[in-house]
């Protein structure tokens, strides 16, 4: 038998690499998008729940039938609860208020049940849906996987992400270009191709309005940089463990309006009905373009599906009323 799986955790990962020919018509070299809505919670953030799920398993931090605790993007609430409902345990996530409502639907579909935080308060403010998820864990007696902070994040990125790019490009990817948040699918990943080949450019796209970026260039996190920006799943208002800065080479910075129409482009011009990030992805692609040549196999990272966002960036009149659109 082929292609048949006992349960959905086994369908995660070796996902396509799919050419972009329209948006990189004038490119000196090939660009590829790992197109990772493929995974069965439609996006990369499968790999790293599994991982955080399996390794806390092993530590003893998760019992059997136990609650998982986790503030998220939706994305790794979406893995978590799809591998908790095979490996039986429940779990409660909370989300910052400007999320997408299909995302919170989604996961109260899957069984979770979900608390929305206010988006304006900083990291440590205790109604932030950071501290939220601590108090709960604490309350229910519940493990906090934490992939900000937690190791495996990166490490499910070292062992399945950078191996597949590996592999699937038969050692010919010569820059990886992805939208960075926690961190993990950044330096994971990062950290696995340039141990096969230390002249791989790696390079983080962060949205305008986050730090990373100045903290890649002066080593410095500096709080008083961040600002709201309407880019889900990437960027950060503080600095989680998951960076290692020795395997990033460039970061570059782009905006919401820009991010947005790229990820418009995605779906019209080449098939590709992603969530925003990959839009601002494709954009530090662009960005980029200086970097390559004709010598270069360049891989850029679609980190989720168009459906969680058909209210948002795929809304003309949500668009509009944001100014992204005339
Ligand atoms: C849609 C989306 N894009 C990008 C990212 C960033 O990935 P990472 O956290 O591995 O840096 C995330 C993380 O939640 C995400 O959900």
């Amino acid at each position: 038998m082929k292609n048949v799986f006992n349960n959905i955790i086994d369908t995660i990962g070796n996902t396509p690499l799919v050419k972009l020919n329209a948006i990189t018509k004038d490119f000196p070299c090939p660009v590829y998008a790992k197109v990772e809505y493929f995974n069965p919670g439609n996006s990369i953030k499968d790999r790293l729940a599994l991982k955080l799920i399996r390794d806390a398993e092993a530590s003893g931090k998760l019992k059997p039938g136990g609650t998982i605790v986790e503030c998220t993007s939706g994305n790794t609430g979406m893995g978590l609860a799809l591998a908790a409902t095979a490996l039986g345990y429940k779990c409660v996530f909370t989300m910052s208020s400007k999320m997408s409502q299909e995302k919170v639907d989604i996961l109260r579909a899957m069984g979770a049940e979900v608390f929305i935080c206010p988006v304006d308060v900083p990291a440590d403010h205790p109604e932030s849906y950071y501290k939220v998820a601590e108090r709960i864990a604490k309350e229910r007696d519940g493990w906090l996987p934490d992939q900000y902070n937690n190791l495996s994040n990166s490490a499910a990125h070292y062992e399945s992400t950078g191996p597949e790019l590996w592999e699937q490009t038969d050692g010919k990817i010569t820059a990886y270009v992805v939208s960075t948040g926690t961190g993990g699918t950044l330096c994971g990943t990062a950290k696995y191709l340039k141990e096969k080949n230390p002249n791989i450019k790696t390079i983080g796209v962060d949205p305008e309005g986050s730090l990373l970026k100045h903290w890649h260039e002066t080593g410095e996190v500096d709080e008083s940089l961040t600002r709201v920006y309407m880019l889900e799943g990437m960027g950060e208002d503080f600095l989680p463990d998951n960076y290692n800065r020795e395997v990033i080479d460039y970061m570059v910075t782009v905006p919401d309006k820009e991010s947005m129409l790229m990820c418009r482009r995605l779906a019209r011009e080449e098939g590709l009905f992603c969530g925003t990030s990959a839009g601002a992805a494709v954009l530090g692609v662009l960005k980029s373009k200086d970097l390559f040549t004709a010598d270069d196999f360049v891989v850029v990272v679609l980190h989720d599906h168009g459906s969680r966002y058909v209210g948002k960036v795929y809304n003309d009149n949500w668009m509009r009323e944001k100014g992204f659109m005339d």
